[in-house]
């Protein structure tokens, strides 16, 4: 059993707080990723849990003992490096075996002519050979065991250093950005083979990136982090679709969420833009409200009018299956995008003037401070004078 249980952490860096009151439970066998933008403190939090930086305020538990004090080597993690931290001078074989070596060998036993005399040297020396054979290959590098690091391409070095972590069979894996320097082809594919070796391993994993796209595609839960505090901490497509501040919902999708003032005219109703949202928003009338509206929750509409939002198309991008059409609407100060499918909108030109209909059930509203006004019920029907606007067919 290997679960970690982050308390109330806190570090600071001369005097400037890089992380603030992070408490996280990540369950045996878990593969939890933190996500967030550069700088926000995921690498000193995970140093922290390997035990390579000690933490200002706070505790760290890791299968139910308390580590905080505790020597890294002795905390059963390995952790993978952004930068891979391959030694240049050694082999892979030897990189890989480094860590058995410090675990296994004394300090005498591990000098290079008197430690070979010794008894049991060569014993541990051949389980150890044995182990990184076996380690190589899984991971398909085998053939690799004698090279340098510098005669390797990025997703070998990648994988000796993810070899190098589990020859040492942690309980915990801490992954920081392992894939940051691969280029997209690549990180693609050893993306699903990081998803592999989760299911094969079975241990804990705690990933650090600042790629959503890998974050969504890895993870069992996401716990998103800024400027070193965590904002949320759920499944991915709870994070996707039903963020818990206005921060998150703008950090997670691409094309960028939408955000557009509003103002409720009535139960049920929300001025926007020109036009006018049937929203079940509780609020007063007058009250400012912020919609989110991602891209792909427009449609072509059939007409103007309330029920959908006119614009004028800015800008078109063709990216095969869907169009990403720029908005300039009246009142709005961005341009809205929406993601729209290729085959329902063929002519859309620059220029052109287009009703944009919006799924009222997946608009996300935040009040003035960010915080999040969920719905009053979980499904959002017209309940105001707007009937909803269909859809436009060709
Ligand atoms: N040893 C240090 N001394 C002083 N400041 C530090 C130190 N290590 C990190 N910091 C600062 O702490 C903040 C968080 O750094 P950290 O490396 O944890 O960010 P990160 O989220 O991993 O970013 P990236 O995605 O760029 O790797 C940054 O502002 C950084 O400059
Ligand atoms: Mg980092």
């Amino acid at each position: 059993m290997a679960d970690v249980q982050i308390v109330d952490l806190g570090k600071a860096f001369d005097q400037i707080t890089v992380l603030q009151n992070v408490s996280l439970q990540v369950a045996d066998g878990e593969f939890l990723t933190l996500l967030g933008p550069s700088g926000c403190g995921k690498s000193t939090l995970l140093r922290i849990l390997a035990g390579l930086e000690v933490q200002g305020s706070g505790s760290v538990s890791i299968g139910g003992r308390v580590v905080d004090g505790v020597r890294a080597k002795h905390r059963n993690v390995a952790m993978v490096f952004q930068s891979y931290a391959l030694y240049p001078h050694m082999t892979v074989a030897q990189n890989m075996a480094l860590p058995l070596r410090m675990r296994r060998l004394t300090a005498l036993q591990r000098l290079p002519v008197v430690g070979a005399l010794l008894p049991e040297t060569r014993r541990i020396g051949a389980e150890i050979a044995v182990e990184v054979t076996q380690t190589a290959g899984a991971l398909g590098i085998a053939h690799l065991l004698d090279r340098k690091p510098a005669q390797l391409s990025g997703g070998q070095r990648q994988r000796v250093a993810v070899g190098r972590a589990m020859v040492r069979h942690p309980t915990v894996f801490l992954m920081d950005e392992p894939l940051s320097n691969l280029d997209a082809k690549l990180r693609v594919q050893m993306r699903a083979e990081i998803k592999e070796l989760h299911r094969r391993l079975g241990v804990t994993f705690i990933y650090v990136t600042h790629d959503q796209a890998e974050a969504m595609t890895l993870s069992d839960r996401v716990a998103v982090m800024l400027e070193g505090e965590l904002l949320q901490v759920a499944p991915p497509q709870q994070i996707y679709a039903d963020p818990a501040e206005r921060r998150v919902a703008e950090f997670v999708g691409s094309p960028k969420i939408n955000m557009l003032e509003g103002v409720v005219r009535e139960q049920g109703l929300v001025d926007v833009a020109d036009s006018a949202l049937a929203i079940d928003v509780e609020g007063e009338a007058g009250a400012a409200v912020m919609l989110g509206i991602r891209p792909e929750a427009f449609y072509v509409a059939d007409r103007a009018g309330p029920g959908a939002l006119t614009g004028t198309v800015r800008l078109v991008e063709h990216m095969g299956s869907d169009l990403y059409v720029h908005l300039d609407m009246r009142g709005v100060v961005e341009a809205v995008i929406a993601r729209l499918l290729a085959e329902r909108a063929p002519h859309i030109a620059i220029g052109q003037v287009v009703n944009l209909g919006v799924r009222p059930d997946r608009v996300l509203l935040f009040a003035s401070d960010g915080s999040r006004i969920r719905p009053r019920r979980p499904t959002l029907a017209a309940t105001a004078s707007v009937t909803p606007i269909g859809e436009y067919v060709q």
